[in-house]
């Protein structure tokens, strides 16, 4: 993988004695994607989905965080937090609105923001797809459709010239194995289908699509590492549960991680523990606090998947989501720490962890969820779209300027 030098790691002062320091070069950065920041993102998938009264959605995006305006203030956030890396999507539904129509000036709007990024000594880390399509490929059965691929390389290879001279670090598809599970097994995302064949389909369909995408990025301008943002979590198997968890690990998890071959990372992205049992997915350990999201807070699931991915890919790893949803900042701070203690024992085994993205930079639009459960090191307000930095903001801050942890507590 290409250097991913960082200004944060350049800069950073003398570590306190007894600190437990990551690797020069180590990437800091936060991620956001398009549809739950931007706003206005009417001509797509969800937009569409999160204005069914049948979807389950609590409420629809609407402004979002109105990034679409916003995003120097966005981009001057990261920098003055002196983090070396902004991860942030491109809207397909934006660049072509209708099937062959490319906007120019949506890939030039996006140039600009990774060009301001570049200025502010920031990497550009670019999603090209983040859950979303345009409305027309969805009409015609999004990814189920004959074309779907094709068009979404086209995308990525119009994108690509528009911008890729500026890329820092791609992930082609983020976390294909969730548009499966939930858009066709659980049905709480776009297309909302509750059918495990296709489920199953759908996975090879969105791991050759990631294939192809990363040989079209590579025959085009720009050389930087690309991977998948991949979700990952700590799947335990309770007692009798050993066969459904070995089954769930391979349909979620295993078979991307085998996609992921000839990559030059991949993108782990974690937040909890799940149990299985021998019916299937399994209650929550009652002994264990939950998060907004209902999920355990499990920040041990970090340590578990970047090992897990590391050993069975051989690839480098980063970390390109890892977060909570609660309103309790200073819980928040204790979750981020704890995911990075486990990091920086990884860091000491060895595995090459090449950097760590906190979801998210800012409470934004979480899907089905809406605006309630709260990711950000940044609130916003909902009318005003104000900006207001959370101490997690502050103390990740920090351990980026210092690329390191402060001393283990004994
Ligand atoms: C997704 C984000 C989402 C986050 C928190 C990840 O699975 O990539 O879009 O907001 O988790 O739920």
């Amino acid at each position: 993988m290409g250097a991913m030098s960082t200004r944060a790691t350049e800069a950073a002062g003398a570590p306190a004695p007894g600190a437990r320091r990551f690797p020069d070069g180590f990437v800091w950065g936060v991620s956001t994607s398009s549809h739950q920041i931007e706003g206005g993102n009417a001509n797509n998938d969800w937009w569409d989905f999160e204005h069914d009264p049948h979807s389950g959605c609590l409420e629809p995006s609407g402004d979002a965080c109105d990034s679409r305006h916003r995003w120097p203030e966005d981009i001057a956030l990261v920098s003055g937090m002196g983090l070396s890396a902004y991860r942030f999507s491109l809207e397909w539904s934006r660049i072509e609105p209708a099937e062959g129509e490319f906007s120019a000036a949506e890939i030039d709007a996006y140039r600009r923001m990774c060009a301001r990024c570049r200025e502010q000594g920031v990497i550009p880390a670019i999603t090209f797809n983040h859950y979303t399509m345009p409305l027309w490929l969805y009409r015609r059965g999004g990814w189920e459709a004959p074309e779907a691929t094709d068009r979404f390389v086209r995308l990525c290879e119009r994108a690509n010239q528009g911008i890729g001279d500026l890329i820092g670090m791609a992930v082609t598809l983020n976390e294909p194995n969730v548009m499966g599970v939930m858009g066709y097994t659980q049905g709480e995302h776009p297309p909302g289908v509750k059918d495990l064949t296709r489920h199953l389909a759908i996975n090879d369909v969105l791991i050759a699509a990631h294939r192809k995408t990363v040989d079209a990025l590579r025959a085009g301008p720009g050389d930087y590492p690309i991977g998948m943002g991949l979700s990952m979590a700590e799947l335990h198997a309770d007692p009798g549960g050993e066969v459904v968890q070995e089954a769930s690990e391979e349909i979620l998890e295993n078979n991307f991680l085998r996609g992921a071959a000839g990559d030059d990372f991949v993108g782990v992205q974690c937040y909890t523990r799940l149990h299985l049992g021998p019916e299937g997915e399994a209650p929550a350990d009652p002994e264990v606090p939950k998060t907004q999201m209902g999920y355990e807070f499990w920040p041990q699931a970090l340590e578990y998947c970047v090992r897990r991915t590391a050993a069975y890919t051989g690839l480098p790893v980063v970390v390109t989501e890892n977060g909570i949803g609660t309103d309790d900042d200073t819980e928040r701070i204790r979750y981020l720490s704890e995911a990075l203690d486990g990091l920086h024992r990884c860091v000491e085994d060895g595995i090459d962890v090449r950097g760590y993205f906190v979801w998210t930079l800012l409470d934004n639009f979480e899907w089905t969820h809406g605006y309630g459960p709260k990711f950000g090191i940044h609130s916003v307000d909902r009318t005003t779209f104000e900006r207001r930095e959370k101490p997690s903001a502050r103390w990740f801050s920090q351990v980026a300027r210092a690329n390191a942890l402060p001393p283990a507590q004994a």
